[in-house]
């Protein structure tokens, strides 16, 4: 959107004929008003894309002018005009949306400084509507945020739009990192539950003394320490949504009233008798093979069954290389937001390394390693020098052990590792050293050990 109708607000008449001369000698297309009711006319009357008001006028001020704009055309830019001395009120003004401000007397240098500068900022402001335009396109849906361009995420987006009406509980499983989460959250926004409460609950990360009475509860006194009555998070999902992340790691003893909750929606608090009713929509979620679970006795049949009316599976990164491209721009643009650093992009050649390669961790692993890249590079431009893809190579020698340490040690080093080289996925990481993921979580607590992915 080029800048081509300006409108000018001033009642000294020397400024507004020298601000029309030298715009029109420009080439734009000028209206002048000479009061605040003037412009306001003007304004309803035809659209602008950018006014050039002064700050202090019989009728009306600058700020008053401002807000008349952003009410009627917020795409408008406007500039203030303002004496030296009362800056202060430009200043206000810019908070309020202005997008700059001219100080009297000025050359006409500076004018067209101003308009290039506002040129520059519509062209990024349309740039950014383009794109955002195009994620959607992408995602073939207004799912916001989740990006897919793969025909088989399209499909699950499809299908996630239509379980979301149904209130029929949902087991999403996938490779850590593949968006589960995202996913689950997706349903719930979309459900007519989207008001109610979200309630997770993170299964793997709660100690097995500590679960029955996060799931449902606790009166005052039902154990030492409970010195006061505790809702569950059944309770607190009353009438929303409860996500069971990491559903395998429900200890067994605990699934068969899991199951009963879920069945009949009630249950009791830890330590009371009253029984107490809920609505509550289920989605867990796992990355483990379900049946493998099942044959391993990691969830029962019956709870599996419950659970699993609507499955959905996220295939892992590798096997839809056409999302690799467009969830990368997205992150790319995402972390140079939040980094503060102008737009990159990729260069071809680190777009096929990206391409090529098999993202073991997934979603996540891809934003980890452009997180990295964007904020290491200064050119603007990611090479495939920015994108270091061997987090996830483990030693294969045993030269590098350590000699001289002990063997509490050495376990504590090898479990940490394991756990970064694993992306923090701590099922992974159990299976790898071969414990249970109880296991590897006590370990880490006994070495206050803090793993920044707290889904895992
Ligand atoms: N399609 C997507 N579009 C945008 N971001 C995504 C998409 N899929 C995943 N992500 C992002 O990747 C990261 C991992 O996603 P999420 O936490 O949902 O994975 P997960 O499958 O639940 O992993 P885990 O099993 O480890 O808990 C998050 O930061 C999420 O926002
Ligand atoms: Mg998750």
């Amino acid at each position: 959107m080029p800048i081509e109708k300006i409108l000018i607000v001033d009642d000294e008449k020397l400024v507004r004929n020298f601000l029309a001369e030298t715009l029109k000698r420009k080439n734009f297309d000028v209206t002048l008003a000479e009061n605040g009711q003037k412009a306001l006319l003007a304004l309803k009357d035809q659209s602008f894309d950018l006014v050039i008001t002064d700050m202090k006028m019989p009728d009306l001020t600058g700020i008053d002018i401002l807000k008349k704009v952003k009410e009627l055309s917020p795409g408008t830019i406007v500039v203030i005009i303002t004496a030296y001395g009362s800056v202060e009120n430009a200043v206000e003004a810019m908070r309020l949306g202005a997008f700059n401000y001219l100080i009297k007397p000025f050359s006409p240098d500076t004018i067209e400084a101003v308009i290039d500068k506002a040129k520059e900022h519509l062209a990024l402001v349309e740039e950014n509507s383009c794109l955002k335009q195009q994620l959607q396109d992408n995602s073939g849906t207004t799912h916001s945020g989740i990006i897919v361009a793969s025909p088989i995420m399209k499909k699950i987006l499809n299908d996630v739009s239509q379980i979301a009406k149904s209130n029929a509980n949902v087991m999403i499983t996938g490779e850590s990192g593949t968006g589960k989460e995202v996913i689950a959250h997706a349903i719930h926004y979309q459900s007519a539950r989207a008001n109610r409460p979200f309630i997770k609950v993170n299964c793997a990360a709660i100690p097995d003394t500590l679960i029955e009475s996060e799931f449902f509860g606790h009166e005052k006194g039902a154990f030492t320490g409970a010195t006061s009555m505790h809702r569950g998070r059944f309770e607190l999902a009353n009438g929303g949504t409860l996500l069971l992340d990491e559903i395998t790691e429900v200890p067994l003893g605990l699934q068969a009233k899991l199951l009963r909750a879920i069945q009949e929606q009630e249950f009791e608090r830890v330590g009371g008798i009253k029984p107490i009713k809920v609505d509550v929509r289920i989605i867990s979620t796992s990355n483990r093979n379900m049946h493998e679970a099942i044959a391993q006795k990691k969830i029962r049949e019956d709870l599996f069954y419950r659970l699993n009316v609507m499955p959905i599976h996220l295939p892992p990164l590798r096997e839809r290389k056409e999302d690799i491209l467009p969830l990368s721009e997205f992150f790319i643009e995402k972390l140079c937001l939040e980094n503060h650093k102008e737009k990159m992009t990729l260069s071809d050649e680190a777009k096929k390394k990206m391409l090529a390669y098999d993202w073991p961790g997934n979603v996540r692993e891809l934003a980890n390693i452009l997180e990295r890249a964007v904020v290491l590079n200064t050119s603007g431009m990611i090479s495939p020098d920015d994108i270091y893809l061997n987090q996830l190579e483990l030693p294969t020698t045993i030269s590098a052990l350590p000699i001289g340490i002990t063997l509490q040690e050495l376990e504590k080093r090898l479990i940490i590792e394991t756990l970064q080289k694993m992306n923090n996925n701590k099922t992974k990481t159990a299976e790898t050293l071969g414990i249970s993921v109880r296991t590897l979580r006590n370990k880490l607590q006994e070495y206050n050990f803090n793993y920044t992915n707290e889904n895992n």
